[in-house]
């Protein structure tokens, strides 16, 4: 079954275009990777999949709904850790989990999420307190209090240390196994290649390489994905 489903995707900031025309299908129950280069598009094209922007052009659809339309719906049934997400400094670990679950008809036990990912110990920290790894876990904790069936993740373990990197990848194929649909931004290879099922590669707004990390590994005569990054996009990095 296909979960998203993009088709010519096109977004501008004022007279920039950042997305020209991204294509690509993720299917459920996969951990789709999106690689490329800094300014490519990736967090523009994350953020027009979970609504909170609005493409200039071309169709998508999650769940098989609009995400400009059909926004509250689509929230009640994702989830998003973002880039450059932010709480206030004020606000406690255990707060903002509560918080977040009264967001949704259907949550996941506050409680539990809090205590898989080691967070219980924190419960009374004020998030401006936190460390910035802390403060990652408690956002990978909070997208997915709502018992998410498309999870997007960007740069999700970066400033993560090794063993809760380690975990977090556990965390991830859990959720794939349990038929969660995972949407990774990444910039650390292994990762990519350790989890993903698929892979897209953007540069300059649009999927310049996509297929398993196999493929892609294939398609650059390389032996790691980290080769196969550089093979394959050399011609395009700036
Ligand atoms: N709110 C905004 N207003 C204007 N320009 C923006 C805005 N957000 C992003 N951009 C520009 O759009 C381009 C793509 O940005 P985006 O954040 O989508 O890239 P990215 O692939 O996620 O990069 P990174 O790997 O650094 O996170 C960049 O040139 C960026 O400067
Ligand atoms: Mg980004």
């Amino acid at each position: 079954m296909t979960v998203i489903e993009i088709n010519g995707l096109q977004k501008s900031y004022k007279t920039h275009r950042v997305l020209e025309d991204v294509t690509l299908k993720v299917e459920k129950g996969e951990i789709f990777g999106i690689l490329g280069p800094n300014g490519a598009g990736k967090t523009t094209a994350v953020e027009c999949m979970s609504g909170l922007r609005k493409p200039d052009g071309g169709t998508l659809r999650v769940l098989g709904l609009d995400p400009q339309t059909q926004r509250a719906e689509l929230l009640q049934r994702i989830g998003t850790q973002l880039q450059e997400a932010a709480l206030p400094d004020a606000i406690k670990v255990a707060e903002a989990l509560r918080l977040y679950a009264s967001f949704y008809d259907e949550p996941a036990d506050w409680r539990a999420l809090m205590d898989e990912w080691g967070l219980t110990e924190k419960r009374r920290a004020r998030f401006g307190s936190l460390s910035g790894g802390w403060k990652q876990r408690l956002f990978i904790a909070l997208a997915l209090v709502g018992n998410p069936e498309v999870v997007f993740l960007d740069e999700l373990t970066t400033g993560l240390d090794p063993a809760a990197r380690r975990m977090t990848w556990g965390l991830i194929r859990d959720m794939r196994d349990r038929g969660v649909t995972v949407v990774l931004v990444t910039h650390f290879m292994d990762e990519a290649e350790a989890l993903c099922d698929r892979i897209a590669i953007i540069d300059r707004g649009q999927v310049v390489h996509e297929g398993t990390p196999g493929e892609l590994i294939s398609k650059g005569h390389t032996n790691s994905l980290d080769d196969a990054y550089f093979a394959l996009t050399e011609r395009t990095v700036s």
